[in-house]
């Protein structure tokens, strides 16, 4: 059956990449269960798992989020580049200038905000762990998520436990720039259109991630709507995969993968709850690695040279000195 699109492709953004398209796939389809074990992503329909959660709008969140404060992220431009300078060294932490700035405030003054925003003001999106002082309203809905769906999956996946579910609420046309996130992702969609770029862990060079001491870490340094393509030639080999999700749908996420988010432009604003797990504990290691494994190992060898000589700085120049002529042709 040819389903009824609810947007069309100008309320895309537009970028120089080329895309191919994520399988969609009823839940009970084992096309799922086969992609998902495979670290592939894919649209996941009918699974309900936030059905009990599809009338979550800023009114009714406003109302029975019992006055808990939320995190709202202002941004100048519609780019919302994550950044965490918690756990970063304080000489790299004093030359870094945030790209948001974070803003605790209660639901009725979001829902205000929103409804009063206009051109040229910050944009917002509001990003807040649920927890347990969101209220009793949204309590009952969170316990009524098809549960026995989502950690059957989990059971079935070998994934670890279920860390943390996001609440995001953003305005149209916001853009989460690209990144990967080190956890298995099953993201919800509520309210809205979202859409996703996404590139395997395979495509890391064409990505060119931050270093890892970086607020920025796990971060595309590349800006998809301005490529600067003589410092990451290599992006000009990326091939994203694209899905587009709305109301109801799911979209599996897979641990290492990056991806870019943006709401659909001129589509109100939008809804989403993600379910982030712990990857699974390694069976039988085969060789080849996969993409994945790689970004790992990287990940661990920038982190123990830098212990091992303090300075950033010098990271660079030791990494050149190790490779260049040696293991470059
Ligand atoms: O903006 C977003 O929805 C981002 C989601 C994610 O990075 O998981
Ligand atoms: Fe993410």
């Amino acid at each position: 059956m040819e389903e009824r699109r609810v947007w069309d492709e100008t309320q895309l953004r537009k970028y120089d990449v080329p895309l191919v398209y994520v399988p969609k796939y009823r839940y009970d389809d084992p096309k799922v269960q086969e992609l998902i074990s495979a670290n592939k992503p894919v649209i996941i329909t009918g699974s309900e798992l936030v059905a009990s959660a599809l009338n979550w709008d800023v009114d009714y969140l406003k109302e029975h989020m019992n006055n808990s404060n939320c995190t709202v992220i202002f941004s100048k431009n519609h780019k919302f580049k994550y950044f965490d300078d918690k756990s970063v060294r304080p000489d790299v932490k004093a030359k870094f200038v945030p790209p948001t700035r974070k803003v605790g405030m209660k639901m009725a003054e979001f829902a205000k905000r929103l409804r009063e925003w206009k051109k040229g003001d910050e944009r917002l999106y509001l990003q807040q762990m649920l927890n347990n002082t969101v209220g009793p309203g949204i309590v009952h809905d969170f316990l009524r998520f098809h549960w026995d769906w989502i950690n059957s999956l989990q059971k079935n996946m070998s994934w670890g436990p279920l860390t943390s579910n996001l609440l995001l609420i953003a305005m149209e046309g916001n853009v989460t720039p690209c990144h990967y996130d080190e956890q298995q992702n099953l993201f919800a969609q509520i309210r809205g259109f979202k859409r996703f770029i996404m590139f395997p862990p395979e495509q890391f060079e064409c990505l060119y991630p931050y270093p890892v001491y970086h607020p920025h870490d796990r971060q595309s340094q590349v800006d998809f709507e301005r490529p600067d393509y003589m410092k990451f030639p290599k992006f000009k080999g990326a091939v994203g995969h694209e899905a587009v999700i709305g109301p109801g749908d799911v979209l599996y996420i897979p641990i290492y993968w990056w991806h870019h988010v943006e709401s659909l432009m001129r589509g109100g604003y939008t809804v989403s709850v993600n379910f982030w797990y712990k990857a699974g504990p390694t069976e039988k290691i085969e060789y080849p690695l996969k993409g994945y494994q790689k970004v790992a190992i990287m990940r661990n060898v920038e982190k123990m040279l830098l212990e091992a000589l303090h300075d950033p700085q010098e990271l660079g120049p030791l990494l050149r000195a190790l490779v260049l002529g040696r293991y470059t042709e």
